[in-house]
């Protein structure tokens, strides 16, 4: 699929700077959706389509991550997943992880109640930390309150040199970041956002060396080895392959995320990529925001957790999303003013630009906040 023919499938991208909130439904997820509602309406809801939709989805966002079906295990919300990952580490184990990453991410970890040591870092000094007795590096592959992006390669090869387990969250990147599963023991991505899926499809990739230390932490019917076999007694044969990892699917979600994972897995996102980044590039441009060669006041930057840290809104690596300091939230509420949908977070205006985007998103935002445009 090429972009041109991918931007066919949306209709109101025109000033939604918000892919990083929540992304937009594609035109074909809107017609399957509807016509499942229908079906459902008229009394003919379809069990065995919606499990025929899961496998396919599972099956594209294999794809996407370039790994295979049996290693993609379907859930619901990232924590629940990133649980699994805490229940698999031995006691007391370190918990290597960024600074303020998304809590649905380092929760799990805090709250597990086997006496994780969470060890928080600034994102640009991950790697650096990794130690001896560190047992997992969980991290954002995309941070979601300033948009950087992790330097995956320096942080799993600190990883594997100190034996270290490495998880990421890919929910701010999958979709515009090109990804390879196998880079990391586990990866995690919720698909409402950048793949633009309904809410509540997250899927969790295992590495085959790391998943017999996962226990099947949330097993019901649809960890089976046959799911429909499953249902009753304490019996049950678990799934063989990552599937034991499964929880329920939300069903009606599947038949809208099926066509959107389709698009995405037959796109090459390098070419989303270029696109993405090089809008928020001349955003970043027409904002005059730093290109981080030296330091600035633009707010994160300074000395956290005893480490000097450059500002956050310039990126060493490139990102579709752009944050700069709005402490008193003027420079987003001028954007809501004009009709412009972004956000802020932990201080700071934030603005995505996604495939359904173009530069007269950019320049009407750009105009909206008084700067060039
Ligand atoms: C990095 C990241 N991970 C995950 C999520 C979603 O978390 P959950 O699945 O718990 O709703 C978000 C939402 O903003 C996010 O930014």
């Amino acid at each position: 699929v090429s972009l041109t023919r991918a931007l066919t499938e949306f209709s109101g991208g025109r000033g939604y700077l918000a892919a990083c909130t929540t992304g937009l439904p594609t035109l074909s997820a809107r017609a399957a959706m509807i016509e499942d509602l229908d079906a459902s309406v008229s009394g003919h809801p379809d069990p065995a389509g919606y499990a025929a939709a899961v496998e396919r989805s599972r099956a594209h966002f294999a794809r996407l991550v370039n790994t295979t079906p049996g290693r993609v295990a379907i859930g619901s919300q990232t924590s629940v997943s990133v649980s699994l990952v805490a229940a698999a580490l031995p006691e007391g184990s370190e918990v290597l992880v960024p600074l303020d990453d998304f809590s649905s991410v380092v929760l799990p970890f805090v709250h597990a109640g086997r006496g994780l040591c969470v060890r928080s870092v600034p994102l640009a000094r991950l790697a650096d930390e990794v130690g001896p007795d560190t047992a997992l590096v969980a991290f954002s592959v995309v941070q979601s309150a300033t948009g950087e992006v992790a330097d995956i390669a320096a942080i799993t090869r600190a990883a594997r040199a100190r034996g270290a387990r490495t998880m990421c969250d890919a929910t701010q990147a999958a979709g515009w970041l090109p990804l390879e599963a196998s880079d990391f023991d586990v990866l995690i991505c919720h698909t409402y956002k950048w793949l633009c899926c309904p809410r509540g499809i997250c899927f969790t990739v295992v590495s085959p060396e790391f998943a017999p230390a996962i226990p099947s932490l949330c097993a019901g019917w649809y960890a089976g080895e046959d799911p429909w076999e499953s249902c009753y007694g304490v019996d049950v044969t678990l799934a063989g392959d990552a599937r034991r990892f499964d929880v329920s699917p939300a069903w009606q979600a599947f038949v809208g995320a099926e066509p959107a994972l389709a698009m995405f897995a037959a796109l090459d996102i390098a070419e989303v990529h270029m696109h993405d980044t090089g809008l928020a590039h001349r955003f970043r441009e027409g904002m005059g925001l730093c290109d981080g060669s030296g330091p600035c006041g633009t707010g994160l930057g300074g000395r956290r957790a005893g480490v000097d840290v450059t500002c956050s809104a310039a990126p060493a690596l490139p990102s579709a999303i752009v944050t700069w300091d709005d402490p008193d939230g003027c420079d987003l509420a001028r954007l809501t003013a004009a009709g412009i949908t972004a956000s802020g977070r932990a201080g700071r205006a934030r603005v995505a630009f996604h495939l359904f985007n173009d530069d007269e998103d950019v320049a009407l935002a750009l105009h909206a906040l008084d700067r060039r445009g």
